[in-house]
């Protein structure tokens, strides 16, 4: 679990049919590949998930802690996403989906 405590941010890229038929495997590789190439690979973790039931508006992205979730998503929008966590920069709007309330229990 210590090697958890590293992380600053975690970003799931859905791997359910849907987002797979979209390209989202190929985005997932895409952001590995990107993180490691800014040396932010002990920063953020990359991730699959399953289906996240928004199957018609992917390839779906999440971040966490954040907890905002990107539909729509290219290789663009990884990018951006990436350098915004590696500038500490608010995550912004575009793309975005959903975002929770962390204010709800
Ligand atoms: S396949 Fe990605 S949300 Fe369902």
């Amino acid at each position: 679990m210590d090697t958890l405590l590293r992380y600053t941010h975690h970003l799931f890229f859905c791997t359910g049919n849907k987002c797979l038929g979209k390209g989202n495997e190929e985005l997932k590789i895409l952001a590995q590949t990107y993180v490691a190439s800014q040396g932010l690979e002990r920063d953020i973790m990359v991730t699959k998930s399953g289906c996240l039931d928004q199957c018609e508006y992917g390839p779906m992205v999440l971040v966490y802690p954040d907890g905002k979730w990107f539909s729509g998503m290219d290789e663009a929008g990884v990018r951006n996403l990436i350098d915004q966590i590696k500038d500490n920069r608010p995550l912004l709007p575009r793309h975005l989906h959903f975002q929770f309330d962390q204010k709800k229990g």
